[in-house]
């Protein structure tokens, strides 16, 4: 496949839809590299017919796998000289940025003596996310708004003011707490956003900073249902969805042949990130990766059957209990007997093993993080297309702020 300049991906008045296309396909084509789950499938399909691309992952060190895992293009390119359709990755996944200069930013993000309860990542997000709206020419309807910080960042340039609709009714309380305190012009009320009897208000600016899956979905549907002017959507956690499959929204991706069904666990790529873990979690979560692959290569030695068992969370106690405490509440969850003499230290040694193997694999797939969420949020841009919007998307901020800096700005045409 021969994709047009990336420039041409990019749309005036042109239609999201033949980029949503180019990305369907292409994922479709390459689904052999993202849809097995490398923690479940030692040795995916992929690493047989592509021998050489997994000894060049598996040679990587672990410096250079952390490098490339932050720099997809480069890994495509890498990857191309085996798998030439992989050239296009930096084409498809370009999108303009959004944010204005960082002045303007500065300007509409609050200042931190107003910023009382909001982390610090939060208060910059919701400035960037402010800044890439203005000017704001309605009153806003702030959906999932939390302790309202996205509200009170609009507030001073919202004419009319901000609304929040959030469904805790502590932080509901916070909220209109802290607007008080700061005399912001934000009112948020304790509502359940899925609720079918839902009050629209009228000729308001749907705005919604990080509200996960179907939520986001709801305010799409909802609120063009309710003809709202305009909607401003930068969305989060995708796979948080009632639908097992995912069907997407707009009616000509419905419509389209080569469909992607991805199923709700498929979604979770999407927003699979490491970028802004903390190094404790980091590590925590590689200790308990490597127990999880020691443990399956176990009781798949003890089962006498190569397939993986899938073990449920575990307790976070365990984490501070050791490998053979892991095993044994493991072994148990899953009604299987543990052997006096169990090498726990050996089983650990394949869990280190896995985990390498694991990580190169995961390189390979997280190279489809970004063209599923595109693909997502494409539709999404479509589907406001079909309902009489104007659309903007692009990244309203850097992604070391946020892996979620997608922003769906769309207006209502006359
Ligand atoms: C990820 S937080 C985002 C909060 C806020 N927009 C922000 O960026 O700070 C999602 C919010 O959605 C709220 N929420 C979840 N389900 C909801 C529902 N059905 N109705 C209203 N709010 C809901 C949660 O309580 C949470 O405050």
């Amino acid at each position: 496949m021969t994709l047009p300049p990336a420039a041409s991906l990019h749309h005036g008045a042109e239609s999201f839809y033949p980029h949503w296309q180019r990305l369907n396909d292409w994922l479709v084509q390459h689904r052999e590299f993202w849809q097995p789950a490398p923690f479940m499938e030692p040795e995916p399909a992929w690493t047989r017919r592509y021998p050489e691309l997994a000894a060049t992952v598996s040679a990587l060190s672990d410096s250079d796998g952390e490098h490339l895992d932050e720099a997809p293009e480069q890994l495509a390119g890498l990857a191309s000289g085996w798998v030439p359709s992989l050239a296009d990755y930096a084409a498809l996944v370009q999108v303009p940025q959004l944010s204005p200069s960082e002045e303007n930013v500065a300007t509409a993000t609050l200042p931190e003596v107003r910023a009382t309860d909001m982390p610090g990542r939060k208060r910059l997000q919701a400035g960037a996310f402010a800044a890439s709206l203005a000017p704001l020419e309605h009153p806003a309807l702030d959906w999932c708004c939390g302790k309202g910080h996205l509200s009170r960042t609009l507030a001073p340039a919202c004419p009319g003011g901000v609304q929040g609709y959030e469904w805790n009714p502590e932080l509901v309380r916070d909220g209109n707490r802290l607007a008080r305190q700061f005399g912001d012009q934000v009112s948020i009320s304790c509502q359940d956003v899925m609720a079918p009897a839902l009050a629209f208000p009228k000729n308001r600016h749907g705005v919604a900073l990080h509200a996960c899956g179907d939520l986001h979905r709801q305010l799409l549907r909802r609120g063009s249902d309710a003809a709202l002017p305009r909607l401003s959507v930068s969305p989060c956690c995708y796979h948080l969805t009632n639908q097992e499959i995912y069907r997407p929204l707009s009616e000509r991706a419905a419509g389209h042949d080569n469909l992607l069904q991805p199923s709700r666990n498929d979604l979770r790529l999407a927003v699979q990130e490491t970028v802004t873990a903390p190094a404790r979690v980091r590590e925590q979560t590689r200790k308990t990766s490597q127990w999880r692959l020691a443990f399956d290569g176990l009781q798949r030695h003890l089962r006498g059957c190569d397939e993986y068992l899938p073990v449920p969370s575990h307790p976070a106690r365990l984490v501070n209990e050791g490998f053979p405490a892991f095993c044994r509440w493991a072994a148990d969850k899953k009604h299987l007997e543990l052997p006096g003499n169990t090498d726990f230290d050996a089983w650990l040694a394949v869990g280190a093993q896995r985990l390498a193997q694991v990580r190169r694999h995961e390189l390979v797939r997280h190279l489809f993080r970004r063209p599923l969420e595109l693909w997502l949020v494409l539709d999404y841009s479509v589907f406001l297309e079909e309902q009489g919007y104007r659309v903007r998307l692009g990244q309203f901020c850097d992604r070391a702020l946020t892996p979620r800096n997608l922003l769906i700005d769309a207006i209502r045409m006359p």
